[in-house]
């Protein structure tokens, strides 16, 4: 069953750009089963020193201390585990993402789970998935202007989610939500939108006789 996990981080519930780029793009995904997480109305609290050393320690050797350390964290790398297709919605907030969704990215980038090392390199362990970022600025120029060097979310994003193994990213950034540009940005959000596979295109049909 095609499923996406879908992560929401604006403090905005009301009129917020990335949010209703969301939806638009979930709905044209058309996903069989969705998951939302929303990081505001339930947000993933900071990592503490016991989930740290539950997650660089030896599982074979963990009790119930360390189940409860990790039970918020095996329950997110749970949900992005089933998930065909993740989505995350973020705004930018000075330049880079909000507090909410970093707190998550901490809770799910986790050794032996979603990333490797084997004293020499790092790999990714999570496959065949893709990444759809939708991401609301204030400004414009970032993508191709004067503030480019000062996108600390989308590159931030994609090395992350390059470094857990997905590969396959697709951005829609809507810009100039504030500065009287938003018509621009969400036509050419649109675009991008109509221009990716939806899961019914994907799926296969067997014809068993
Ligand atoms: C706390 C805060 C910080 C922001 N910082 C920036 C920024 O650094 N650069 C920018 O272009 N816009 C900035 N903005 C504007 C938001 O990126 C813009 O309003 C965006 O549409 C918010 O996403 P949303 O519509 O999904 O809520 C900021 C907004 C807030 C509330």
């Amino acid at each position: 069953m095609a499923t996406l996990l879908r992560i929401d981080s604006s403090s905005r519930l009301e009129g917020s750009f990335s949010r209703r780029f969301g939806d638009e793009l979930a709905s044209h995904l058309d996903a069989e089963r969705t998951i939302i997480r929303d990081l505001v109305k339930d947000p993933a609290p900071h990592i503490d020193a016991a989930a740290i050393a539950a997650f660089f320690s030896d599982p074979s050797g963990h009790g119930e201390t360390e189940q409860t350390a990790t039970a918020l964290s095996d329950k997110l790398l749970d949900e992005i585990m089933a998930a065909d297709d993740i989505m995350i919605s973020v705004p930018m907030y000075n330049f880079g993402i909000p507090s909410a969704l970093k707190a998550w990215i901490d809770q799910i980038v986790r050794i032996g789970k979603t990333f490797d090392f084997d004293g020499q390199k790092f790999s990714g362990l999570l496959q065949n998935k893709r990444a759809f970022l939708i991401i609301a600025y204030g400004a414009d120029g970032y993508t191709d202007g004067d503030f480019k060097v000062a996108d600390f979310v989308e590159p931030y994003l994609r090395f992350v989610l390059n470094f857990i193994g997905i590969t396959d990213i697709t951005s829609v950034p809507v810009e100039g939500t504030n500065v009287g540009k938003e018509a621009e940005a969400e036509a050419r959000a649109r675009d991008v939108i109509a221009s990716v596979r939806p899961h019914h295109q994907g799926k296969e049909t067997f014809t068993v006789s």
